[in-house]
């Protein structure tokens, strides 16, 4: 798991001005709540009183308010009042919490967590499909699987298991496909990358729920960021799918995904629900298929695992892994792990650059080469 990434929190409807939304992303517990003019924030939950769990109290006056002694805290973090301090005297300087950038997007908020500064943030993935002229989303659909978000994504980015895994869908011939076309992965520089294939068609076409294959079926998937991933099926220049998957790691053995599905076809809303019904009944086939994967977490390693030419994808999302695991981006889940229940830990956000004075400690990192070496 990393840092320094877009992750999701909620949906825009979950955060509210008048009750806080507690999370769990990253392994650590994050508050999310709105201000009076309706803008969401996400703070660390751990209230630097005594320990209190800010998720659990109040949302009042555009302030999330402690349930231990009532402390009250910002959107920016800071402690607004202290109930047993004079209000002429205020709260001490280091009563303050990690606050994160947020932005609100395809009905989803999500918060940066980690605290680069804003030139050098990864960006949020874009979705130039999301209300343009001849496209349509499906409802927002969140999910949770129990299983590592890596194992999610890299199932996202492999094209041979479709036939084994997903035999309803008409038994795409990917299989065949694989052996004559060598898979071009491409990068997308610099936080990602992408393959496209021509699908042969379809085995027995007439169990094909979706009817994709006429022939000339293109399909590939993209990633963006450890966390993002992007399915796109192009059965003709009319007929696409657009899928977008924003995962939340909320620990080492969870993930929720935020799943956002566009197509420019069968544009009417009584489509809705179906292609819902059929996105999760494939969602199902994975989820059974990542929940037990053994080991859970992605090896980062390319000799526990025989890789093979139709792996590629998968092998460049580690090398990318690797690269944000040099930057020092990386949690050191091993040493938290063995302090469990001693510390409370924070994300860093951007502010701990500039100012000093925090109470909690900076989740540990791996050492990273670059920085290191910089
Ligand atoms: S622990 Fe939060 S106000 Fe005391
Ligand atoms: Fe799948």
């Amino acid at each position: 798991m990393y840092i320094n990434f877009w992750y999701p929190v909620g949906t825009s409807e979950e955060i509210t001005s008048y009750k806080p939304l507690q999370v769990k992303i990253l392994g650590v517990k994050f508050v999310a709540f709105r201000d009076g003019e309706g803008t969401p924030h996400v703070l660390s939950d751990t209230c630097i009183h005594r320990g209190g769990s800010l998720g659990t109290g109040e949302v009042k006056d555009g302030c999330v308010i402690c349930p231990y002694h009532g402390w009250q805290f910002g959107g920016d973090g800071k402690c607004k009042k202290i109930p047993t301090i004079a209000d002429e005297q205020g709260p001490p300087a280091r009563a303050k919490v990690d606050s994160y950038p947020v932005q609100e997007k395809y009905g989803i908020v999500f918060a940066f967590l980690g605290d680069l500064p804003e030139e050098e943030r990864p960006p949020l993935y874009d979705v130039p499909e999301f209300e343009a002229e001849g496209w349509r989303a499906n409802k927002l659909v969140v999910f949770d699987v129990k299983c590592y978000y890596e194992r999610s994504v890299e199932n996202g980015l492999d094209a041979a298991h479709n036939e084994f895994v997903h035999p309803a869908q008409g038994g795409p011939t990917i299989a065949e496909t694989l052996k004559t076309q060598p898979m071009v992965v491409e990068d997308v520089v610099p936080w990602g990358s992408k393959f496209i294939m021509s699908y042969g068609g379809y085995a027995d076409q007439s169990k094909a729920t979706l009817k994709l294959g006429e022939g000339s079926t293109k399909a590939g998937s993209e990633h963006h960021g450890p966390n993002t991933l992007i399915t796109r099926i192009r059965m003709s220049d009319t007929k696409k799918f657009h899928q977008f998957f924003f995962e939340a790691p909320i620990d080492e053995n969870n993930t929720r995904i935020f799943f956002v599905n566009m197509r420019c076809f069968m544009m009417e809303e009584e489509n809705d629900q179906r292609i819902i019904d059929i996105n999760m009944k494939i969602a199902q086939e994975d989820i059974e298929i990542v929940e037990s994967l053994n080991p859970v977490r992605t090896p980062h390693t390319t000799t526990k695992e025989v890789l093979v030419p139709s792996d590629k994808p998968i092998v460049r999302y580690r090398q990318y892994l690797q690269e944000w695991e040099d930057m020092g981006w990386r949690i050191d889940r091993v040493k938290i792990r063995g302090l469990e229940g001693d510390v409370a830990y924070a994300i860093p956000s951007p502010e701990r650059r500039t100012s000093k004075n925090w109470v909690l400690e900076t989740i540990p990192l791996m050492p990273g080469k670059l920085q290191k070496a910089s």
